[in-house]
């Protein structure tokens, strides 16, 4: 027997009913919230020069080091399935001169991004994200009405046991002298880490305090915290974003230990973690990334942003009510005329804006009527068995009676029928 083709490992199908839950997610809950929060929306290209990424993302990161889906094109180029949204972003802000805008320019976006991570519960090689980026504005109020603009969407998605972390990452020149320090802490306590944080030191000695191991962890404990060393004015802008937050009715935790993944982060850095979602409880995550946009080429440019992860939101999220249940079905009968049948449906169709189903298998009526009811449609509309052109009968499956349309006139069939479904 030859082999059955499988969706590639860490990937998946979105079949019908999960598809509807996402689509819902998007129209109904994350486009209306970034309309009336002033957010547009931009479509970015799924790849990317790989350098982008490099630049952007951080040579030092997992995700550059080790996870980047790159290929070369016929071409010769080095090209990358993006990981993330926010290099994208901001590259296409410096492209198209956005910084002529009037500031700031308020950014959103969802769809796939890749990651090849190992694939367990919650984290897959495709994966989807819902973000938002506000960029050219450097005042706290960014900061907190960004953040409480996600508290909302994961609220309005339903996500359950939401828990912010926030923290600070100062400048970059603290963050360097800071890692200075961190690392000759690490030096002297080298014996009691696991080996692939020894390994990171002098790359990225900031992931130690991500590890899980409890010798680590036990070291972590006892290491120099960054916040402890950002300057007054650092301290200050932090406490401001706290206390906006607090005002715009948003609880969080304070975690000077809290790092991110990605090397762009300066000042804010925040995560919200959500229930049911086993090890992989981070449900969304941002910051501050004043230097980015200045890495990139553009202008000395302060932004900020956020992205959630789609299949974790709708895992933590109860279970939404099923879809609309089709408003008819159309059965044919002996000898029914099938062009009428389908003309009534398309009319049926954009009429009553409700899914109606015509018989596509040419089963006998009762066959007929056992598939309404399987599909769940609330009424059926039976041509033919000796009816006229324009006489039908419709089954209410609900109480389970029919009633016969008779001697109908071809102008006014349709409302006819229309109005019988909608009783
Ligand atoms: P991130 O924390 O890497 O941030 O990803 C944001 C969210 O995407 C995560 O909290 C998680 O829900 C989801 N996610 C990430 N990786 C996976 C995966 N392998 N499988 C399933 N879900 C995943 C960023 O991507 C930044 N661009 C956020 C940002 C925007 N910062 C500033 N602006």
């Amino acid at each position: 027997v030859a082999e059955k083709p499988q969706a590639p490992r860490g990937t998946f199908d979105v079949l019908p009913e999960e598809g509807a839950r996402r689509e819902r997610l998007i129209a109904q809950v994350a486009a209306p919230l970034m309309a009336e929060n002033g957010f547009g929306e931009i479509a970015t290209p799924v790849f990317e020069d790989t350098a982008l990424f490099a630049r952007g993302v951080g040579e030092s990161t997992d995700v550059v080091q080790k996870e980047m889906y790159s290929f070369e094109d016929q071409g010769g180029r080095s090209l990358t399935l993006r990981p993330e949204g926010t290099a994208s972003v901001c590259r296409a802000y410096v492209e198209h001169g956005m910084h002529k805008l009037p500031q700031p320019v308020k950014l959103w976006y969802h769809g796939p991004f890749f990651r090849q991570e190992a694939p367990q519960a919650g984290r897959f090689r495709q994966f989807s994200q819902i973000g938002a980026e506000t960029l050219g504005a450097d005042s706290p109020l960014v900061d907190a009405e960004s953040i409480a603009l996600l508290n909302l969407l994961l609220v309005g998605a339903g996500v359950k046991g939401l828990k912010l972390r926030i923290g600070s990452l100062g400048s970059p020149d603290e963050r360097r002298a800071y890692s200075h320090t961190l690392r000759a802490f690490l030096r002297a306590n080298e014996s009691q880490l696991a080996k692939e944080v020894v390994e990171r030191i002098d790359l990225n000695p900031l992931r130690a305090f991500d590890a899980k191991d409890p010798g680590t962890r036990a070291v972590m404990m006892r290491a120099p915290l960054l916040m402890d060393v950002i300057s007054r004015d650092g301290r200050e802008r932090f406490n401001e974003v706290l206390r906006l937050l607090t005002a715009a009715g948003v609880s969080f935790d304070v975690d000077p230990m809290l790092v991110r993944g990605l090397d762009y982060y300066t000042d804010t850095v925040f995560e919200f973690t959500a229930e049911g979602l086993g090890a992989q409880a981070a449900v969304a995550g941002g910051g501050r990334y004043d230097g980015l946009i200045e890495t990139l080429g553009g202008p000395p440019t302060p932004g900020f942003g956020w992205a959630a992860g789609i299949e974790r939101m709708l895992a933590s999220a109860e279970q939404a009510e099923s879809e609309p249940k089709a408003a008819a079905f159309i059965a044919l009968d002996a000898g029914a005329d099938a062009a009428a049948a389908l003309h009534l449906a398309v009319q049926l169709r954009a009429r009553l804006r409700a899914p109606v189903e015509v018989e596509l298998a040419e089963r006998a009526l009762r066959s007929q009527l056992k598939q309404a009811a399987r599909i769940g449609a609330r009424n059926v509309v039976i041509f033919g068995g000796g009816r006229g052109q324009y006489d039908a009968a419709v089954k209410n499956m609900e109480t389970g009676t029919q009633q016969e349309l008779s001697d109908l006139e071809a102008a006014t069939f349709v409302a006819a029928i229309a109005e019988q479904l909608e009783r």
